[in-house]
């Protein structure tokens, strides 16, 4: 890679220079992770973004380009954010402080869980389908797509098991879908 520039104010947008060197395409599994491992290792491009004040969720968007599109997540142990994919991007994620729990949901069974502590990575690609949540407070993680997220799935799984899915907008936040509601009309429905 290239040498990385200066780290910018803080207030400034990072620029293709500030961050680790990209190839000017869509990046596959290996490479996203290679990449972000990489950006991991420089606290000083991304560390004032860290916030953990209650109350709210806390992320930033550190760098986009027509490629990737790179965020960094704060957690508490309350932050969820339910069940979702990533439409047709591949992804990323670099733990750098604590740890984060992820989930898979399996067909007539528990969920695959996993904790992933700081230090560690793990990549993805657009066919799979996880939940996240803090396993610790004061955890961060940043998380490199590529494509860059345009739109999301977020899903609910009601009580009968029902999955159902809803494209979300990738600036909206995930959070877990209102079941009970879905599962209303999902009874309305088979009443028609
Ligand atoms: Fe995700």
């Amino acid at each position: 890679m290239t040498t990385i520039g200066n780290a910018p104010a803080q207030s400034a947008p990072l620029t293709e220079s500030d961050v680790p060197a990209l190839p000017g395409r869509t990046m596959a599994q290996r490479e996203l992770q290679d990449w972000v491992n990489e950006l991991a290792k420089h606290p000083e491009l991304w560390e004032h973004h860290i916030n953990h004040e209650g109350g709210r969720r806390h992320y930033a968007s550190v760098y986009r380009d027509s490629n990737i599109d790179v965020w960094l997540l704060c957690w508490n142990t309350e932050d969820d954010t339910g069940w979702h994919d990533h439409d047709i991007s591949s992804g990323a994620v670099a733990v750098t402080h604590g740890a984060v729990s992820e989930a898979n949901p399996r067909m007539n069974g528990e969920p695959v869980h996993r904790v992933v502590k700081a230090g560690r990575s793990f990549t993805f690609g657009p066919d799979h389908v996880h939940r996240m949540v803090g396993a610790f407070d004061g955890s961060v993680s940043i998380h490199a797509y590529s494509p860059p997220l345009w739109r999301m799935g977020q899903y609910s799984i009601g009580p009968s098991g029902v999955i159902r899915r809803m494209s979300v907008s990738y600036a909206d936040e995930l959070r877990p879908m209102d079941e009970q509601s879905l599962v209303e009309k999902s009874t309305d429905r088979q009443l028609i």
